[in-house]
């Protein structure tokens, strides 16, 4: 059998990561910070460690075969915090992958290391593909787009509570920024696949087959939840001000780099994620459909 260790498994991809690969018969290997914060499957063995502590890390890869490195710093108002979990994390993991003789390292990166590599985020990430690369363990890195699904208590599940509730949606910038979203389970058949086959060394973009824009993709959720709700723009040239302040203040994960990034169309190329991986991702319609049913079952 073979064993997988899921960095980052309290995290919404690695929790529901563990958990798919848990069904499919794998014998999982969750890494988490803090074992209180999640309960796993009674057959998903917890491994406590942090990036930052290579003797937790070498215990955890200890008799592992693949790692799929989910761990990372995606929203934190302290702008280190990219660098020292995203860059030097990778490092101490890979650092100690070498050491346990790892088989493969799946690196999740992300499209932003793409649309922007001088960003915090995405510059972060970049750095943390270069390393996976340069370490010579057979590695594959995937960069998803805007992932979605069950359990994550931002993005699209914040968006789709948001028009549960509120009559007023903003609408930030023009609302014409293009996303490509994946649902998650889509991913996970992605790892999945890249577990079982023998390739190495490629980096794939993961995301759905529609890329749609911010406004479309509310159109979407409110005619699916039969919601009659009011777009209210609130362009970037106000919001740009409010945001230094509140990030001065240190009262948000918002900041400037992110209000400009929320500009940036990021459509995918899935070509090679359907042909090499024979990967048929559900359409935004089916994905959303699932996920909304979810949420509105609660
Ligand atoms: N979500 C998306 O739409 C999306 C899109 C593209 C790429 N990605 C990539 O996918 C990966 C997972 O994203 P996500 O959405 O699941 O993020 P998430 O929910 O924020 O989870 C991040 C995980 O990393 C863990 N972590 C952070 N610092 C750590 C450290 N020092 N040591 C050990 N674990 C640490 C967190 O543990 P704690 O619970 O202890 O904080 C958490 O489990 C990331 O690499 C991200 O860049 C995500």
């Amino acid at each position: 059998m073979t064993t997988v260790l899921v960095t980052g498994a309290s995290g919404f991809i690695g929790y529901n990561l563990a958990a798919y690969l848990n069904n499919k018969g794998y014998s999982v290997k969750a890494l988490v910070r803090d074992p209180k914060k999640v309960s796993f499957h009674k057959d998903i063995i917890i491994c406590v460690g942090n990036l930052l502590d290579l003797l937790s890390l070498k215990k955890a890869l200890t008799d592992t075969d693949i790692v799929v490195h989910c761990a990372a710093v995606i929203n934190s108002p302290k702008k280190q915090d990219y660098a020292k979990i995203n860059i030097t994390g990778t490092q101490n993991l890979i650092r100690q992958a070498k050491e346990t003789n790892i088989k493969k390292f799946i690196h999740i990166s992300t499209c932003d290391a793409h649309f922007d590599p001088k960003g915090l985020y995405g510059g972060s990430k970049l750095k943390g593909e270069y390393i996976v690369k340069d370490s010579k363990i057979p590695s594959i890195i995937l960069r998803p787009n805007v992932v979605y699904g069950r359990g994550a208590e931002r993005g699209m599940l914040k968006l789709i509570k948001l028009i549960k509730r509120s009559i007023i949606i903003p609408i930030i910038g023009s609302g014409r920024t293009i996303i490509q979203p994946v649902y998650i389970d889509d991913l996970s058949a992605v790892i999945d696949t890249v577990c079982r086959r023998p390739i190495q060394n490629q980096t794939f973009e993961i995301a759905g087959p529609n890329a749609i824009t911010y406004k479309e993709l509310i159109n979407i959720i409110t005619n699916k939840t039969n919601k009659k709700r009011i777009k209210i723009p609130i362009p970037l040239a106000i919001l740009k001000p409010i945001t230094f302040i509140y990030s001065r203040l240190k009262t948000t994960t918002w900041n400037e780099q992110k209000i400009v990034k929320l500009a940036k169309d990021r459509p995918a190329d899935i070509s090679r994620m359907v042909k090499q991986l024979n990967i048929k991702p559900r359409s935004i319609d089916e994905g959303l459909s699932l996920f909304i049913n979810e949420v509105f079952e609660d």
